[in-house]
């Protein structure tokens, strides 16, 4: 087994409902190796994007510790941890969020051009190799608006690789697909992992998409069993 790339212990989180607070994330343990790759399942609501927003540095946990790759996530400052997430956390959300006014190739060097002022050579050609690696080759100068949603999405996987992170995490990543272009793009996330080596965590509902992971947790009263 490989070392461990996350590890998360004692994770709680609460929120406000009115005038209650709900806690959430009630002691979430869970450690997953490198190049791994796992589904979270469970019903609407139980906190699986509330866990991947942590594990994602994107929000802080009330208790409990995060490691990534051997970084304590609560003794980093926001603009350390702001530098962390982007040269080694990738996201695959629902909706691609791609912007619609750049091209396919601009779209995908978004990631890299948050660290430095202009793409390299390099990176340029990293961008064609994934893009010709999902099938969109002839698509680098298309606006998002011109593709399906599949292909949409398969940009926004690729985006999410562009700088070799460790970590992918995906929310959901085909649930706004048709059933062929779920499978696709469930197939993709599947032979990145295995190609590229990334640790990849899903959190899907779809049963067809976590069966393809190496294991299925799920989230049940705040914990993951
Ligand atoms: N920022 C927030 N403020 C207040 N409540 C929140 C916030 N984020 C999430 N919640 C609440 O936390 C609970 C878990 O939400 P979360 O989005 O993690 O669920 P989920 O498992 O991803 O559900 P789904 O499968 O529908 O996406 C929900 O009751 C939600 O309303
Ligand atoms: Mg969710």
């Amino acid at each position: 087994m490989n070392y461990a790339l996350v590890q998360a212990r004692g994770v709680s989180k609460s929120f406000w409902a009115g005038d209650h607070k709900v806690r959430v994330l009630d002691g979430v343990d869970l450690t997953v190796a490198a190049q791994e790759s796992l589904a979270i399942v469970g019903p609407s609501g139980s906190g699986k994007s509330t866990l991947l927003n942590l594990l994602g540095t994107l929000d802080q946990p009330d208790h409990g510790n995060i490691v990534i790759d051997g970084k304590n996530l609560s003794l980093m400052d926001g603009d350390e941890l702001a530098r962390f997430r982007n040269r080694n956390i990738g996201f695959v959300f629902q909706s691609h969020h791609l912007l619609p006014h750049l091209t396919v190739l601009e779209n995908i060097l978004v990631p890299v051009l948050a660290q430095a002022s202009q793409a390299s050579d390099e990176l340029v050609h990293r961008a064609r190799q994934l893009l010709q690696r999902v099938g969109l080759e002839n698509r680098e100068q298309h606006l998002p608006g011109r593709l399906s949603g599949g292909e949409r999405q398969r940009v926004a996987v690729v985006r999410s690789l562009i700088n070799q992170p460790r970590l992918i995490l995906a929310d959901e990543p085909t649930g706004a697909l048709d059933r062929v272009s779920a499978g696709e793009v469930g197939r993709l996330l599947c032979e990145l992992n295995r190609e590229q080596g990334m640790t990849l965590i899903v959190v899907t509902h779809s049963e067809e998409l976590a069966l393809r992971m190496d294991r299925v947790m799920s989230m049940e009263n705040g914990t993951l069993i």
